[in-house]
């Protein structure tokens, strides 16, 4: 893993040497999956009808992390891409570093401030200034399950803990996979965002991963969510490890397998295989957080390259945030909106009800930031975490060690 890992971020920086035209956006990210790809099409096309070109610069690896290495790489040798995607806690360490691009005439020109949630603009702006673009708001605590093989065993959505272990029992038994998974870190904390929210509750999500409170982390609680996660791995099948997030959603497009825990990218790749909701798949949240949301937004924050935001720039973060591209690319892409005033009439029902879990979760209090996703906590402490989630899931801690490695993981990396 680690070894491919290293391979794709040199094929990266080989691909950057490329010349990039004055007019072009060179474009860093970790779309690369089928509906991934399909999403960022409908940016592309957008931005090639207005004259400009693209530069592609794929970065493979689910939840960016190897993205972000390839992304320091390129800042060090003087050579930043355009326009990068970026989540959360890594948008303000590179605007505490200076390397953005101020957005503010954009932002104030199309109005950002009135439309863009309160959420996301803690991670969209800097000392009071705009320097990443909001494309969308996915969240991390759904479920995806193949409807077929949910009706011929008579298994109804369940709605606690103790109905979803139910439901995976009666689908071992059946001689199916319970849960589509791939084992690598960032899906592992993925899976884990859900459970501890499930198994704590929202305060308890946020002293633990928010606050980083010592005695929440170390608590009895998470042992509780340490002993779940145990309970997950017993449901997977034998080649989880390594493998890629789109191809467990995949087992559950394919029937091999009931369930999948993750972020609703996952959608896009049903659609993508011209799966329907509610007739081919379901899409419900993790039991026990059907009023929870965990968050995360990918943004596009452009480098200035020590100049002035570019005509190009300028205009990817326009075509962004324009209320037609923020419907068209969130349909394909399974997210929702970054704009509070989109419609929902061209989204399926999943989105339907995404939009309306995101609007009931920050009216109520009950938005959170993904662990996972970068929107808890910087990257030290989000990886720190990684590691000993990991750890766990692997049988290598027990869940009372992964507690005093979790706490200490924290205490070295806060
Ligand atoms: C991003 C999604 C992406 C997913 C898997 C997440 O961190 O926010 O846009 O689809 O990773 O690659």
């Amino acid at each position: 893993m680690r070894k491919l890992t290293m391979m794709t971020a040199a094929a990266a920086l080989m691909a950057a040497s490329t010349s990039v035209q004055a007019e072009d956006v060179e474009v860093l990210h970790w779309w690369t999956s089928g509906g991934e790809a399909a999403a960022l099409n409908v940016l592309k096309e957008d931005l090639q009808g207005q004259g400009i070109g693209w530069q592609d610069m794929p970065v493979a690896g689910g939840g960016g992390t190897q993205a972000m290495t390839v992304l320091r790489a390129r800042v060090t040798s003087g050579n930043p891409p355009t326009a990068v995607q970026m989540l959360g806690f890594d948008i303000l360490d590179w605007a505490g570093e200076g390397a953005l691009a101020d957005l503010n005439i954009q932002a104030g020109l199309e109005g950002w401030d009135d439309v863009v949630p309160e959420a996301l603009q803690q991670f969209a702006k800097h000392d009071g200034k705009w320097v990443s673009a909001p494309v969308n708001v996915h969240s991390t605590n759904w479920v995806w399950a193949n409807k077929a093989i949910l009706d011929e065993l008579g298994i109804a959505v369940p709605t606690t803990w103790d109905e979803f272990v139910a439901a995976l029992e009666k689908v071992k038994a059946s001689g199916k996979t319970p849960i589509a998974h791939g084992g690598q870190a960032w899906q592992d904390a993925t899976v884990f965002d859900a459970v501890a929210m499930s198994t704590g509750g929202p305060e308890f999500y946020k002293k633990a991963f928010i606050d980083l409170d010592e005695e929440t982390l170390g608590s009895d609680t998470m042992k509780e969510a340490f002993d779940r996660m145990a309970v997950i791995r017993s449901h997977v099948d034998d080649n989880f490890s390594g493998r890629d997030w789109n191809l467990a959603t995949a087992m559950v497009i394919n029937g091999d397998a009931a369930f999948q825990m993750m972020g609703d990218w996952a959608k896009g790749e049903f659609l993508n295989a011209d799966k329907k909701p509610d007739t081919d798949f379901l899409c419900f949240r993790f039991p026990g957080t059907q009023d929870q949301v965990t968050f995360n937004a990918d943004q596009f924050a452009m480098f200035a390259q020590g100049k002035e935001v570019g005509k190009e720039q300028a205009a990817l973060a326009t075509a962004i945030l324009s209320p037609s591209f923020q419907s068209a690319f969130n349909v394909v892409k399974g997210s929702v909106p970054a704009r509070t005033d989109v419609s929902d009439d061209a989204f399926d029902a999943c989105g339907k009800k995404g939009m309306a879990d995101l609007k009931a979760a920050a009216d109520s209090g009950n938005l959170y930031g993904s662990m996972a996703h970068g929107h808890a906590n910087p990257a030290a402490v989000k990886n720190a975490m990684y590691d000993v989630i990991t750890a766990h899931f692997n049988g290598e801690y027990d869940s009372a060690t992964a507690v005093e490695e979790l706490v200490t993981a924290v205490q070295i990396n806060k």
